[in-house]
């Protein structure tokens, strides 16, 4: 595993999300009750980037069908059965670090 410092944690305050390219991969960083996720930036539909959408409390709407997704685990809500890639993060002395090589558990 190779972690890779994105960003500080406190540039993304709570609800936000943000995209970062990792590896020439995009990333999308969401930050949501104090907690950080990574999910590859990318809609499970038809690929448009998900940083693209709107975020309402947990909820992740794709801007392209609207289709729902929840950014506690990337598993879909509209649909149900869709899901995103997630990415495992750390904080380390307050810089957030993705690990894009292996999906999390
Ligand atoms: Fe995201 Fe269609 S590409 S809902």
């Amino acid at each position: 595993m190779s972690f890779t410092p994105v960003l500080p944690r406190d540039d993304l305050r709570d609800g936000d999300m943000r995209s970062v390219h990792v590896d020439g991969r995009g990333v999308l960083i969401v930050r949501f009750n104090g907690e950080v996720y990574a999910y590859e930036d990318r809609c499970a539909h038809q690929g448009v980037p998900l940083s693209e959408g709107t975020l309402h409390g947990y909820v992740l709407a794709c801007r392209a069908h609207e289709w729902l997704f929840d950014v506690r685990n990337g598993q879909g809500i509209n649909p149900a059965l869709a899901f995103l890639r997630r990415f495992p993060v750390k904080i380390e002395d307050g810089q957030v670090l993705v690990d894009v090589g292996a999906p999390a558990a």
